[in-house]
Parts: structure tokens; C-alpha cells; sequence
């Protein structure tokens, strides 16, 4: 599907993007506090960026969808939570320790305690928005997200992300989410803030949802 907003055309990704996409995602979380947590050194953090996320794009091409402008300014990666997590997912942790390496443990743990404070009511979850960094503050982001923001308000189903730092979290607040509790990442990690998007006629409740990861919910 394809629709215009303003001047910001957007459409599904396909496999013949993966190469600039994979760009867009390595360049745009390049910096900040995750980054610096996950891979401080630098030289590593170019091919382990790399390789990591080519895996997550060709995974979101795989079990969700994967938004990007016509110029491929942006990319968006969102999953319908009925698929399975990252984590489980088949073959997905072995490619994950291939691509990250000796930093495997740290993007495994990510996984781990994002997929732990999880809402456990159904929704799309935005595992990853980039745009190209010099694009970035001219509203790409907005535009790609309010595309998907639509499309999930007509279908009366809410939104889940994790912001990475104050400056995106107050572009989600505009677009619409509220900030739970937020999360603070093991072994002196930055902190994360999970945000909820409710659906359209949902009154404002007081609380965030529940959460828990859905392995627990299986074996319990
Ligand atoms: C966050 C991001 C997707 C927003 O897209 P964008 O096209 O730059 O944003 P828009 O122009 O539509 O909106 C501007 C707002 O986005 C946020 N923003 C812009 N650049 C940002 C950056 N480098 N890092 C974090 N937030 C940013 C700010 O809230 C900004 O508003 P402000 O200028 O008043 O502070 C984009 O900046 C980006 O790729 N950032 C780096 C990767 C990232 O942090 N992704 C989100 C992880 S949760």
C-alpha cells in the first residue's frame, strides 16, 4: 500500500531495500546511551550495527511489516504481537550471536527485559522507526508513524514502543502514546521508557497495561 502525507510518501518495504534500510537503522541509533551500552567500542559498533540490523529488518520483512518513504529516507518495523518475539523465533538467537559476536549477551538481555515488561493486551508494537540523520527533525518520522497511526485506529488497535531518550519520547507523546514506568537496563544500562498507544475510543485509563512475557504466559 502506498499513501502521501504532506510532502512524505510512504509505502511497504520489499527485499530489494534491505541495503539502505540496514543503513538508515546502523546510522540513525548510531549514538546515545543504548548504543554506548550495548557496543562502547566504536569500530565494533559499525559491523555489529551492521549485521544486527540487516537480521532485524529481514526478520520484520519476515513475521511483520516494514514501512519506508519513496526517497527511502525511513524505516519502520512493526509487529502485529500476535507473532512470535524476536527471542523466539526460530534460528533467531544463534543468528543473533553471530551477527553481535562478544556483545551477544547484551542484546539478548535487551530482548529478555523488553520482552518481560511487554503489555500483554493485543496491539502493534514498533520494534524500530529510523530516519536517514540528515532527514531527521523535518517530519519523515511523524508522517511514516501518523500513516501507521491511522491504520491502526481503524482497525480499534493500540500501539506499543520503547523511547530511548527524552527527545523521541516527547515526539511519541505528540503522536499520541503516554509513558509508562520506565525500565532501566541492567549493569548500569540507560533507562527506557515504554509508551501505550490506546485505541481511538478507549477512555483514558488510570494505570499502563499489564505486561509479561508470552513464554510465561504459555507455561503457566
Ligand atoms: C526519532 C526519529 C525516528 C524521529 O524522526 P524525525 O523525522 O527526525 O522526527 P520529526 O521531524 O517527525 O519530529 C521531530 C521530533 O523527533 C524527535 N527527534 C528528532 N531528531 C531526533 C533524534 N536524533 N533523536 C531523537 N529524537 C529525535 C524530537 O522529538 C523532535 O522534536 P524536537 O525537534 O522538537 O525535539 C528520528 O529522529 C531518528 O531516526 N532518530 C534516531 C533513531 C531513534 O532514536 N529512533 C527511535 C528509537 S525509540
Amino acid at each position: 500500500m502506498t499513501a502521501t502525507s504532506t510532502t512524505v510518501t510512504v509505502r511497504q518495504a520489499t527485499r530489494d531495500d534491505t541495503g539502505p534500510l540496514t543503513s538508515i537503522l546502523a546510522a540513525a541509533f548510531f549514538d546515545g546511551p543504548v548504543a554506548d551500552w550495548l557496543v562502547p567500542d566504536h569500530a565494533d559498533r559499525h559491523t555489529v550495527y551492521r549485521r544486527y540490523f540487516e537480521l532485524v529488518l529481514n526478520h520484520g520483512l519476515d513475521h511483520g511489516y516494514v514501512d519506508t518513504t519513496a526517497d527511502l529516507s525511513a524505516v519502520s518495523i512493526w509487529y502485529p504481537r500476535a507473532e512470535p518475539p524476536l527471542g523466539e523465533s526460530p534460528g533467531y538467537q544463534a543468528a543473533l550471536e553471530a551477527a553481535t559476536e562478544s556483545y551477544a549477551p547484551k542484546f539478548t538481555l535487551l530482548d529478555a527485559v523488553f520482552e518481560a515488561f511487554h503489555p500483554i493486551e493485543p496491539h502493534h508494537y514498533l520494534a524500530y522507526v529510523a530516519v536517514k540523520p540528515e532527514q531527521q527533525s523535518r517530519g519523515v518520522g511523524a508522517a511514516l508513524l501518523n500513516h501507521s497511526h491511522r491504520q491502526l485506529d481503524a482497525l480499534g488497535m493500540p500501539a506499543y514502543l520503547e523511547a530511548s531518550n527524552l527527545r523521541n519520547r516527547e515526539l511519541y507523546v505528540r503522536l499520541g502514546y503516554r509513558a509508562g514506568p520506565p525500565l532501566i537496563l541492567p549493569t548500569s544500562g540507560p533507562t527506557i521508557w515504554r509508551m501505550w498507544r490506546g485505541k481511538p475510543d478507549a477512555a483514558r485509563p488510570s494505570g499502563f497495561p499489564a505486561s509479561g512475557p508470552l513464554s510465561r504466559r504459555r507455561s503457566l
